[in-house]
């Protein structure tokens, strides 16, 4: 997307990354940086710094970096086109003309058009005569007219063509129409309408856009519900139902439900905070988002089989990024929308206060598939048990839950606990396997291999970012550094990427601060761009430094080579002659 350089120059100049940012942080200024609370993760002392020099920030906690631009992008989550004109549009600039005409550009603010009247005339069905058999579902589902209201839910009467052809009369067109996914193209090649018969849930965004529908039938006939395919607007694995009410949440705590009528029957019993996803199972991008707003998170999926299976991996998922679980358990009902209407809110508020611990979750589960009144059983219990509880962390919950087994299964605690840590040691010695290799690898144990982590601490992650910043900062002396160092030298993809990226620049004389680099390079060698600017200190490569930087790369390189190649006498000597040579 060839955005003209003078344009963005200005727009540069016109959009000072302080004051941008400012709009979504509370900035906190410091000589020539500023701190704030990340926006892109749930934090409480701020550890996104904002750099007035070279215009770029860049979060110690996450590691999500960059210029104006990126920033923009993700917090409006936009593309790269887009939030250039949203920029723009900010500083009160004219986007040149060949950029307007992109196709991208015209069709999203067109989609959110389409949505936001389907919306609105599929909530006037439900409130006109036509209207009656989905305000019956609605009032048989114990529903609030203030409810209906509030999410704005609708009906979609029986039919082939109402949308249709409100949607025409609009001036819309079957083409337009088919993007937004609101009608779909019969085996004829005709168009029509996507919902018919059914009572319809209007998926909004954090900006109150209309991204999407859920149908739900108006009796047992299948398929029960309906989610608008993906469009350019609406990616079912990357939004929340329901985001827009729970995001104001207060103590950090979000409810995570299977279904539509599941959040709305909470919400409407009193807890905002609660969501679910779109017709799919949970997603690693839903678990991030829901990071930004919450530190514990309540499954209160469905309590037969399919709900304890996604419960399970939902726990995965959610710790994966650092939220705390806490596992809903419902006696009596099928899932929160019937708890409620059968035991009411007041009862499914203690529900909430009482949600269980993972562990508590998990040996529930194993226990309920065993019948203890019969020996054989209560022994696989007690080993299927002991095995789970070996993999807890935590000694004091592993005692106190082996207590239960034990009770459960009248074993003595000592023969539980001998078990469980017969279990443990045989881990820890395959842990302790699995260590030595990725020390092998160069990478600190216990480090995922792509983590920020994991690059800040790798020598050779910090020799490619010890580079980069010293190009960065004086572009003067690339000629010069090329010769000594090719991209092909290094050895992460990213830090590869960028130099490369960088070097290219360079040769055709453009400069290359953040902004120049933007439209070039990935969210993720933004992130790292921006880490190397926000290194302290001088940063001059020295022909010292570099050596060091040189040798860290070859040495990394050698150690890729001896995880793939067999191990020779060789190999050894050359890793001892390295390792002794690092030591000077
Ligand atoms: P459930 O089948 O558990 O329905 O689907 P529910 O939430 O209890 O619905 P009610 O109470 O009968 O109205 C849970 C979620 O799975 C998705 C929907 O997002 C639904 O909210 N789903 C279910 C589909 O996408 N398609 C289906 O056919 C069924
Ligand atoms: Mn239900």
């Amino acid at each position: 997307m060839a955005i003209p350089q003078s344009f963005l120059d200005e727009l540069k100049q016109r959009s000072d990354i302080e004051s941008v940012v400012s709009g979504y942080v509370q900035l906190k200024r410091q000589g020539r940086t500023s701190k704030g609370l990340c926006p892109f993760h749930s934090e409480k002392t701020p550890s996104m710094v904002v750099y007035h020099e070279n215009q770029s920030f860049y979060c110690f906690g996450c590691g999500a970096g960059g210029d104006v631009i990126s920033f923009v992008m993700r917090i409006e989550n936009l593309g790269y086109v887009e939030a250039v004109k949203f920029l723009a549009e900010r500083a009160g600039m004219e986007l040149p003309e060949e950029e307007r005409e992109d196709p991208s550009l015209r069709i999203k603010p067109l989609i959110y058009e389409i949505n936001r009247l389907t919306a609105r005339f599929y909530h006037e069905r439900l409130l006109s005569p036509e209207g009656e058999p989905g305000r019956a579902y609605f009032a048989g589902r114990q529903l609030t007219p203030k409810t209906i209201t509030k999410y704005g839910l609708g009906y979609a009467p029986p039919g082939w063509d109402n949308l249709r052809n409100f949607l025409r009369s609009k001036g819309f067109t079957d083409e337009q129409m088919l993007q937004a996914a609101v009608v779909v193209r019969g085996k004829n090649n005709s168009c029509y309408d996507a919902f018919r018969n059914r009572v319809i849930f209007p998926i909004i965004d954090l900006r109150k856009n209309v991204i999407g529908f859920g149908g739900r039938v108006l009796d047992d006939s299948k398929p029960k519900y309906l989610n608008s395919s993906d469009t350019p607007v609406f990616k079912k694995s990357q939004n929340l139902f329901s985001l827009n009410f729970a995001k104001n949440l207060q103590d950090g705590r979000l409810i995570l439900a299977e279904g539509y009528m599941d959040v709305i029957a909470v919400n409407q019993a009193g807890f905002e905070n609660v969501v679910a996803t779109l017709g799919t199972s949970l997603t690693a991008e839903q678990s991030r988002l829901m990071a930004q707003y919450a530190k514990e998170v309540i499954i209160a999926y469905d309590s037969d089989g399919a709900g304890r299976t996604a419960t399970s991996r939902a726990v995965g998922l959610l710790e994966a990024v650092g939220i705390k679980t806490r596992i809903l358990s419902m006696k009596g009902a099928k899932d929160p929308d019937e708890y409620i209407k059968t035991f009411g809110a007041q009862r499914f508020k203690l529900l909430l206060e009482d949600a269980g611990n993972v562990t508590e979750y998990q040996l529930s589960v194993l226990k309920a598939k065993y019948d203890l009144d019969t020996l054989d059983q209560r022994s696989a219990y007690a080993n299927e048990a002991a095995s789970y509880l070996a993999t807890v962390p935590n000694a004091i919950e592993r005692e106190l839950y082996a207590g239960s087994v034990a009770q459960d299964t009248g074993l003595p605690l000592g023969t539980v606990l001998a078990r469980i840590n017969e279990l443990r040691k045989k881990r820890e010695r395959a842990s302790r396997k699995k260590e030595w290799s990725e020390i092998e690898q160069g990478r600190i144990p216990g480090e995922a291999a792509g983590s920020p982590g994991a690059r800040r601490t790798s020598a050779a992650a910090q020799a490619e970012e010890g580079i980069i910043a010293g190009l960065l900062r004086h572009p003067d002396e690339a000629a010069s550094l090329q010769a000594q160092l090719s991209p092909e030298d290094f050895v992460t993809d990213e830090g590869r990427a960028v130099y490369g990226i960088i070097l290219q620049k360079l040769q055709q004389n453009s400069s290359v601060s953040l902004t120049d680099l933007s439209g070039e390079l990935t969210p993720e060698q933004m992130n790292l761009a921006s880490r190397c600017l926000a290194r302290q200190g001088e940063v001059s490569l020295t022909p010292r430094v570099l050596a060091d930087y040189a040798a860290a790369l070859r040495e990394q390189k050698f150690r890729e080579q001896l995880r793939t190649a067999p191990k020779t006498e060789e190999d050894a000597i050359r890793m001892a002659a390295l390792l002794q040579s690092k030591k000077k």
